[in-house]
């Protein structure tokens, strides 16, 4: 104690000027210890913010140096975000530690949209899983990543137009057939749906991006499906902010770098595959038009080289697969929910199919069906607060100051 108390002491003479001979005691510890309880306490309750400049509103509250987190930890994001909206408006402020701006509302968000200073993705985990600016998905907003998104989409449109065996809609089709054999194959045991689905989505963006399907057993396939979900695991549970300066504690980046790496090297077997057996005048996939795109430029590409392909078919793999896969469970759970809802899709899809397979050609005479995924897609809005937005340059929101670098994040709640 003793020891202790002379510690005390010296340190605090160091930093407060103390005399000499002034000793701590116990009493005089624990008194300092209240008074520093009593005004972490005062600052908590009575602060009030001088925010310089037409900045948004700030959440009020919030504590010393942790600010609103602990509101966050303890309750779902998008309920919290709302109701911080419902009080301060469509664009306000929050310390997580540092402040970024929530946005929502139609108006907000439209504004927020047509503005290329908030175009910028900004997300440290899905930037170490796809390798920052190399794709589409976390490329910072200019020419280099519209014409990355155009290519992308054009090859989609080709893809998709393409009629026939082969095409995106027979393969969709195919799939179908499989998951409807596999879950028939259960009969009245109990299995987890939405493994199967993922299965069956990430067999679709195979086809799409490789070309093919695997068989759900595959041990390459199954490999291909373990990473993908460690990934999005990862991607998901990182949310520590300054973990990996704490010493001896296991950066989480690192792991999931290691599992994007893993999801790389397989996207690179298919790669050299792919250019053993490239045919220029029937292109088979994305990696095939990819490949195609390169030999065009002949190296002389800005927006494209070999490296972005294997980026741009990583993206394809993390966005479209859990998110697809996600999507249509929760939409299965509602149907399970709602049974005259699912009995009204059930009859409609008889009268107009019978027998055959649906396809895009009949989504007109399917309203009812249509509506049903719309709505589900609305309420179960699986990624409500999209990729947060990084401000490009200093610019003004609804009115208000955002400052250049800023974090600005869409709450679509
Ligand atoms: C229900 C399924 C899906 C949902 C809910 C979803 C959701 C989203 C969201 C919220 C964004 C970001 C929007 C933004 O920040 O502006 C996004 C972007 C993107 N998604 Fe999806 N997605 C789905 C399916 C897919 C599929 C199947 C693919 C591809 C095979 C895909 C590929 C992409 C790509 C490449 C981007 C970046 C494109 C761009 O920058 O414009 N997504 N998606």
């Amino acid at each position: 104690m003793e020891f202790a108390t002379d510690y005390w002491t010296a340190t605090m003479s160091q930093f407060f000027m103390l005399p000499e001979h002034f000793t701590f005691t116990t009493l005089d510890v624990s008194t300092l210890l209240v008074f520093v309880a009593t005004f972490m306490l005062a600052v908590r309750f009575l602060r009030v913010d001088k925010r310089p400049g037409n900045l948004p509103p700030l959440v009020p509250g919030g504590w010393p140096l942790i600010h609103h987190m602990p509101s966050l930890l303890k309750t779902d994001l998008r309920l919290q975000f709302d109701r911080w909206a419902k009080k301060l408006g469509d664009v306000y402020g929050v310390k997580l530690p540092n402040e970024i701006y929530v946005v929502s509302g139609y108006t907000a968000l439209k504004e927020m949209m047509e503005k290329d200073a908030f175009s910028t993705r900004f997300d440290t985990n899905i930037s170490a899983a796809v390798g920052g600016d190399q794709d589409i998905l976390m490329a910072p907003y200019g020419e280099v990543f519209k014409k990355r998104r155009r290519f992308a989409t054009s090859v989609f449109r080709r893809l998709g137009v393409k009629m026939g065996p082969g095409s995106t809609q027979d393969q969709i089709q195919e799939e179908a057939r499989f998951i409807c054999l596999k879950i028939s194959g259960y009969k009245e045991q109990p299995f987890d749906v939405s493994a199967d689905l993922t299965s069956a989505v990430g067999n679709i963006i195979c086809a799409l991006v490789i070309g093919k399907r695997f068989d759900y057993g595959d041990t390459r396939f199954q490999h291909l499906q373990m990473t993908m979900k460690k990934l999005v695991v990862k991607m998901a549970s990182i949310a520590i902010p300054f973990i990996h300066y704490i010493p001896k504690v296991q950066d989480p980046l690192a792991e999931l770098r290691f599992h994007s790496k893993k999801l790389q090297q397989f996207i690179q077997e298919e790669i050299d595959q792919h250019r053993q057996n490239l045919d220029p005048e029937d292109p088979r996939d994305f990696i095939d038009y990819c490949l195609l795109q390169l030999d065009q430029q002949d190296g002389g590409g800005t927006w494209l080289n070999e490296e972005n392909v294997g980026y741009i078919l990583k993206d394809l793999f993390i966005a479209g697969t859990d998110t697809t896969a996600a999507t249509l469970t929760w939409a299965l759970l509602y149907m399970i929910l709602y049974p005259d809802i699912q009995q009204k899709v059930q009859a409609e899809l008889d009268s107009v199919l019978g027998a055959t397979k649906p396809s895009l050609a009949h989504r007109d005479q399917l309203p009812y069906t249509a509506a049903t995924i719309m709505e589900a897609l609305r309420i179960r809005h699986i990624a409500p607060t999209l990729f947060a937005r990084q401000a490009a340059e200093s610019n003004c929101l609804c009115g208000f100051d955002i400052a250049k670098g800023t974090f600005v994040i869409f709450s679509t709640q």
